[in-house]
């Protein structure tokens, strides 16, 4: 493995939570980190043992060694500003989402041809190690023809913790579903279209909405079908994280505990189905090794040094799950049909 060195641009909760748990795990090398809040960076540098804290991006580009994956994490609205900071040719990984609309994405995408980066943006779930196993049960056939992706969330969302969404014109499907339109597109590419309506909720009004039901039209025989509501506070017990695939001969059911009984979560499943002309069949649970967070993070990044085992996850990519973004959104502000008595 390369093991190139990692400087951090951001030192927020994310990069708390997920990126440094996951570098460490993988053993691999956090050179250095800066944040415009430098008590921030100089907390997280003590946690973690990161040796250098940079006093600006600007000095980070300087200092750090040639080699460097500058791996940034800041709110998706600053990135226009920040990206002409790094030197032409420079290697980055940047948080999703990019930017804060398809307009944003154009330029990010721009500025990163235009200076020569190879810039990839951390669409992590594609990674996380439960969607790892069902891709390669999938690419081996074991399911059968895949034709059907479901992603279900019931939970409740303390939305009112990141008090910065309170000021977004949208919410729930850029930066939550936008992971699950992402995933979807790693299996099957863009769709022909989206359908999408995105639903505000009676005790969130001061946000933009936090309930969506997405679908991704691919056409007459494969069905792609995302549904989100971050506001079921009724307890655990019917709250639900799923992605399900269906297939000709077999069905996989992953749940991520990461998003149920906030913030504690629960833990994952991953089940299969595999059916058969001979015998009564049934689902078995497959114990599998990490999670979302940290996990699939590692996954990025290794995606980003190991050009061998590459998934396409490039700015150019992204773009089109961005694409699906906006389609989302206005699919949601389209007309319906209406109904005639
Ligand atoms: N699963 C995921 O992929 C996932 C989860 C959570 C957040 N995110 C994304 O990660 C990003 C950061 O989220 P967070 O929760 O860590 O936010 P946060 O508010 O906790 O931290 C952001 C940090 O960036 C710093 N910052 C802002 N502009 C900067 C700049 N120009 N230079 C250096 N530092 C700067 C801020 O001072 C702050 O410390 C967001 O884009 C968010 O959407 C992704």
């Amino acid at each position: 493995m390369s093991n190139r060195p990692i400087v951090l641009i951001g030192a927020g909760g994310i990069v708390e939570s997920a990126h440094l748990p996951a570098y460490q795990k993988a053993g691999l090398k956090v050179i250095g980190i800066t944040d415009l809040d430098q008590q921030k960076a100089q907390d997280i540098a003590k946690k973690f043992n990161v040796s250098n804290v940079y006093d600006s991006v600007h000095q980070a580009t300087i200092h750090a060694p040639e080699d460097t994956i500058f791996d940034i994490a800041i709110p998706a609205s600053e990135l226009i500003d920040l990206l002409p900071t790094f030197q032409n040719g420079a290697t980055l990984l940047i948080q999703k989402p990019m930017g804060e609309n398809i307009k944003q994405a154009r330029q990010i995408e721009q500025i990163c041809r235009q200076k020569g980066f190879t810039a990839n943006v951390n669409f992590q779930l594609r990674f996380a190690p439960q969607v790892t196993e069902a891709r390669q049960m999938i690419n081996q056939g074991k399911i059968g023809e895949l034709h059907d992706i479901e992603m279900r969330v019931t939970v409740y969302t303390p939305w009112h913790l990141w008090d910065f969404l309170e000021k977004c014109d949208r919410v729930e499907i850029l930066y939550h579903s936008i992971h699950y339109i992402d995933l979807i597109r790693s299996f099957w590419g863009n769709p022909i279209g989206i359908l999408a309506k995105t639903t505000k909720h009676p005790e969130m009004m001061n946000m933009a909405s936090s309930r969506s039901n997405i679908i991704m039209d691919y056409g007459d025989i494969k069905r792609a079908n995302i549904t989100t509501n971050h506001g079921h506070k009724y307890g655990l017990k019917h709250q639900e994280s799923y992605l399900k695939f269906e297939g000709t001969k077999g069905a996989i059911k992953i749940c991520f505990g990461l998003l149920m009984n906030y913030p504690k979560g629960t833990i994952d499943s991953f089940e299969y189905h595999i059916l058969s002309n001979k015998k009564e069949t049934e689902w078995i649970s497959k114990e599998i090794c990490g999670t979302w967070f940290p996990d699939a993070f590692i996954g990025s990044i290794l995606n980003l040094m190991e050009p061998k085992e590459q998934m396409d996850c490039t700015v150019t990519d992204a773009y089109e799950t961005m694409a699906c973004v906006e389609a989302a959104y206005q699919s949601n502000q389209s007309s319906l049909i209406p109904v005639n008595s």
